[in-house]
C-alpha cells in the first residue's frame, strides 16, 4: 500500500500529506482524528463520512478489531429477526444460510472501500438496517451527521484482542515468523500505533459518549457477554428498542438465541466452514476459541506488566476499566 494506491483520490493524497504517518509490517498507516488507519482504509473512512445517508432507525455496531463482532452481529440480527422467524419456520433464520459478515457489512472494510457511493440495497439485508465498523466513536458520528441512530459498542480486554489479532494474521504462517510477528505486534500495540490503534483512545471514545448520551451509546463487554450471557442479550435488546416480551422470556426465547449465536453452533454451521467473504477471507477464521484469558497462554509476565502499567496510566481518571 502506498501512496499510488489506485482507491486513493488525489484529495485524500493530500491529507495524507499533512497527517503524522508511520508503517508495520502490513503497510503505511496514517493518523486521522486521533486513529491510525491503512490508506486505502483511510480513504473508505472519508467516503462514508462524506456521503452516507443515514436513517434514523439505522444500528451501528462497533468493535475494536477481534473484539467479538461477529457474536455481537449474530446476536442483533437475532434479536431483530425473532419474531419472523422462531416460531413459523426456524430453518430460514439468516444466520443459518449466511455469516453474520455476509448479512452486517462494515462501512470502511466493506461498503465504502471501493467506491465513494456504494448501492446500499446491495448490502443492507436486514430490517432496520444493521451496519458495523471499526472506526472511533467521533469519527462515525461525522458520517451519521446529526441522526439519532444507535450504536453498540463491544469492549473487550486488550490482551486477549491482541492475540486473538495475532492468531487471526498467523493463520497461514510457520511457528518461527508467528513467535516474531507476536513480539512486532506486541509493541504495535503498547504504541498505540497498530491499525485502528491507539487501544484505549479507541475504547475511550465510545465509553465517554454512552456516559454522555446513554440512550445512543451502548457500552458492552465480551467478558460479560461470556459470564452472563441472557442478562447482556437482554440488556441489548431492551437498548436496540426491541424488548423480550414476558412470554418470549418464559418461553425460553433468550437463551435459544444464546445457543443459537454460539461459537459451538455458529462455527458448526456449513456456511461457517466453507464460505469465505468477498475479500476471500474464510468465514471460519472468525472464530476460535473464544475465551476469555487465552492470552495468558502467550505472553511473559513482563508483557503482561508493560501493558498493564500503560492501560493504567492511559485511563486514568476516566472510570474505564479494560
Ligand atoms: P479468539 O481469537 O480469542 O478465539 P471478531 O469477531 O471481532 O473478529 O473477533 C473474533 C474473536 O471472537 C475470536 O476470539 C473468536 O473466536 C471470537 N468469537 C467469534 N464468534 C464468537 C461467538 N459466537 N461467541 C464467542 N466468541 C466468538
Amino acid at each position: 500500500m502506498n501512496l499510488r494506491d489506485d482507491n486513493v483520490s488525489e484529495e485524500t493524497k493530500n491529507l495524507i500529506f499533512s497527517l503524522p504517518t508511520d508503517e508495520d509490517s502490513q503497510g503505511k498507516l496514517c493518523k486521522y482524528q486521533g486513529c491510525w488507519y491503512y490508506y486505502n482504509t483511510l480513504q473508505a473512512v472519508i467516503n462514508f463520512q462524506t456521503n452516507f445517508q443515514p436513517q434514523d432507525t439505522d444500528i451501528v455496531l462497533a468493535s475494536f478489531p477481534k473484539s467479538g463482532t461477529t457474536w455481537l452481529k449474530a446476536l442483533s440480527i437475532a434479536i431483530l429477526e425473532r419474531s419472523k422467524h422462531h416460531s413459523s419456520d426456524p430453518l430460514t433464520h439468516p444466520l443459518l444460510s449466511d455469516n453474520p459478515h455476509g448479512i452486517v457489512p462494515f462501512f470502511e472494510i466493506d461498503m465504502y472501500l471501493q467506491t465513494a457511493t456504494p448501492d446500499l440495497t446491495r448490502f443492507s439485508k436486514s430490517s432496520p438496517r444493521l451496519f458495523s465498523t471499526h472506526m472511533p466513536l467521533h469519527t462515525v458520528k461525522e458520517g451519521l451527521k446529526d441522526s439519532p441512530c444507535k450504536v453498540v459498542y463491544l469492549c473487550r480486554n486488550i490482551k486477549d484482542a491482541l492475540i486473538s489479532r495475532w492468531y487471526f494474521r498467523c493463520k497461514y504462517q510457520n511457528k518461527e515468523v508467528a513467535g516474531s510477528i507476536l513480539e512486532s505486534m506486541f509493541e504495535s500495540f503498547c504504541s498505540g500505533v497498530s491499525f485502528y490503534g491507539p487501544f484505549w483512545d479507541h475504547a475511550l471514545s465510545y465509553w465517554s459518549g454512552s456516559l454522555e448520551n446513554p440512550k445512543q451509546v451502548l457500552f458492552m463487554r465480551y467478558e460479560e457477554l461470556k459470564t452472563e450471557p441472557c442478562v447482556q442479550v437482554k440488556r441489548l435488546a431492551e437498548f436496540l428498542g426491541y424488548p423480550f416480551t414476558k412470554e418470549e422470556e418464559e418461553s425460553g426465547l433468550i437463551n435459544k438465541i444464546v445457543e443459537l449465536c454460539s461459537l459451538r453452533n455458529l462455527s458448526g454451521l456449513e456456511v461457517n466452514k466453507t464460505g469465505k467473504t468477498w475479500m476471500n477471507v474464510d468465514y471460519d477464521s472468525y472464530f476460535r476459541k473464544g475465551e476469555v484469558g487465552d492470552w495468558k497462554n502467550y505472553l511473559t509476565p513482563e508483557m503482561e506488566n508493560k501493558i498493564d502499567m500503560i492501560i493504567e496510566e492511559k485511563l486514568k481518571g476516566s472510570g474505564l476499566r479494560l
